[in-house]
C-alpha cells in the first residue's frame, strides 16, 4: 500500500484547523473586548472585532445597534459565569473569545448553554433597546389586542421582542451559512442552530406583564400596563434548568433529510425549548487539553453543605486545604448631619477552602 501522500495530510490538517478557527458560530462574544468604543462609521465593522463575513454587512446596516450588540455579549458572559460559580466547569473558557478551548466547540452541553445564553441575551437586550429608543428600526411593542381584564388598561412602552427575535435570529445564525449563503448542515451547525432558537424562544416564552399605577396618592385607582421581558438574570437561570436536562442526540438521515434525534428510544423527538447535546462531557476533575478541562485544583469551595460547590464534590476527592483571609471593609457607618457618612475600618477574618 502506498503510504498516504503528504499533500493530502496537510490538505486535512489545514481543513481541521481551519474547522477549529471557524466553525465556531458565538466568535462575536469577543465584541465584549471592545465594550467602551463608539461605532461611528461602516469602517468599524471589521472581521477583526469578532463578526464573521455575513454579520458585518449586518453591523454596517445596523450601527446602531452594535452597542447593544457589544452589551448582550458582556451580559451573557457574566451570566455564564454567575450561573456556573459552584460548579467544576465555571464558564471560565468563554473569556477566551474568539479562540475557544475544547469544551466549547465539542459539541458538549457546556456549549449548548453559552450558545442559548447568547442568543437569548442578543434577543433580551435589543427587544430592550428598542423600548428605550436605541434606534428608529423599532420602538415600542405591539399591545395586546384582548381586552384587558380588570381594571387596567394597555399603554405605556412594551418591549419590542418582535424586532428583537427577527435582528437576534438574523445575526446569530449568519455564523451557520457557508460562503454561498447555504445553510450549513454539519452536525455541530445543527446542534448550535437549534440551540440558538431554544435561547429565543425561552425569551419569548417568558415575556410578562408590568403594570404601573396612577390616581391620587397611590390608590391606584387607574393602572397601564404592558409586555416586558423579565431581568436576565431570571432567564440565564431558566437557561441553567434547561441544561440540567439537555438531550443528548444524534445525527439521522430520514428521506432526504438530516435530523437530530434524541438517542434515548423512548423518545420520538425534543421540544424546541430543550437545549441538545452531541458529546458527553468529562467530570472537569483534573486538566485536559483534548476535552478543555482546566481541573478544579486551586477552586475555593464549601466546606461544609451539599451544594456542588462543597468540597468533597468540587474537588473531586483530592481533598481541600483550609486558610484564612484578612479582609478590611467598611463597616458601622453613621450618617452625619449634614450631609456625608462616616465608617469605621473593620478587618475580618474569612475562613476558606481550596482544593489540592
Ligand atoms: C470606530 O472607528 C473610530 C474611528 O476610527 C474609532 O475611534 C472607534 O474606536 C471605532 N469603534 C470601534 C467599536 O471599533
Ligand atoms: C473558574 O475556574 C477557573 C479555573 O479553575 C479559575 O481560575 C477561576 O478563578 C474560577 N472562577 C471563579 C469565579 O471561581
Ligand atoms: C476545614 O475546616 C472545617 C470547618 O471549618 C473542618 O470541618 C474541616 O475538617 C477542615 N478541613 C481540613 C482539611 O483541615
Amino acid at each position: 500500500m502506498r503510504p498516504p501522500n503528504l499533500c493530502t495530510v496537510l490538505r486535512v490538517l489545514l481543513v481541521l484547523l481551519l474547522c477549529a478557527e471557524r466553525c465556531v458560530a458565538v466568535k462575536w462574544l469577543a465584541l465584549y473586548r471592545i465594550k467602551q468604543r463608539p461605532w461611528e462609521t461602516t469602517r468599524n465593522c471589521t472581521r477583526s472585532s469578532g463578526l464573521a463575513a455575513r454579520q458585518m454587512k449586518l453591523c454596517r446596516d445596523n450601527l446602531d445597534l452594535m452597542s447593544t450588540v457589544v452589551h448582550s455579549a458582556m451580559v451573557s458572559m457574566e451570566t455564564c459565569q454567575q450561573q456556573f460559580a459552584d460548579r467544576r466547569w465555571n464558564c471560565s473558557s468563554i473569556l477566551r473569545v474568539p479562540s475557544l478551548p475544547m469544551d466549547l466547540v465539542r459539541g458538549t452541553r457546556e456549549q449548548a448553554y453559552v450558545y442559548g445564553i447568547s442568543s437569548s441575551a442578543l434577543v433580551h437586550s435589543i427587544s430592550r433597546a428598542c423600548s428605550i429608543g436605541v434606534t428608529t428600526k423599532c420602538s415600542c411593542g405591539v399591545l395586546p389586542n384582548t381586552t384587558p381584564t380588570g381594571n387596567f388598561k394597555w399603554g405605556g412602552c412594551g418591549d419590542d421582542l418582535h424586532f428583537g427575535l427577527l435582528f437576534g435570529e438574523a445575526f446569530t445564525d449568519a455564523t451557520l451559512r457557508n460562503k454561498k449563503g447555504k445553510v450549513k448542515t454539519s452536525k455541530k451547525a445543527m446542534m448550535n442552530r437549534h440551540n440558538f432558537r431554544v435561547g429565543r424562544k425561552v425569551v419569548a416564552d417568558s415575556l410578562t406583564q408590568a403594570c404601573k399605577c396612577h390616581g391620587v396618592s397611590g390608590s391606584c385607582s387607574i393602572k397601564t400596563c404592558w409586555r416586558a421581558l423579565p431581568s436576565f438574570d431570571s432567564i440565564g437561570a431558566l437557561l441553567k434548568d434547561r441544561y440540567a436536562l439537555a438531550v443528548e442526540v444524534r445525527r439521522k438521515r430520514r428521506k432526504k433529510m438530516k435530523v437530530l434525534i434524541p438517542i434515548h428510544k423512548g423518545r420520538a423527538s425534543f421540544r424546541d425549548d430543550e437545549l441538545v447535546y452531541y458529546e458527553k462531557s468529562p467530570d472537569y476533575c483534573s486538566p485536559d487539553s483534548k476535552t478543555g478541562s482546566v481541573g478544579t485544583r486551586g477552586r475555593l469551595c464549601e466546606s461544609s453543605g451539599w451544594g456542588p460547590g462543597n468540597c468533597d464534590s468540587m474537588c473531586c476527592g483530592r481533598g481541600y486545604n483550609n486558610f484564612t483571609m484578612e479582609v478590611t471593609e467598611r463597616c458601622e457607618c453613621k450618617y452625619i448631619w449634614c450631609c456625608y457618612v462616616k465608617c469605621k475600618v473593620c478587618t475580618k477574618l474569612l475562613k476558606l477552602s481550596q482544593c489540592r
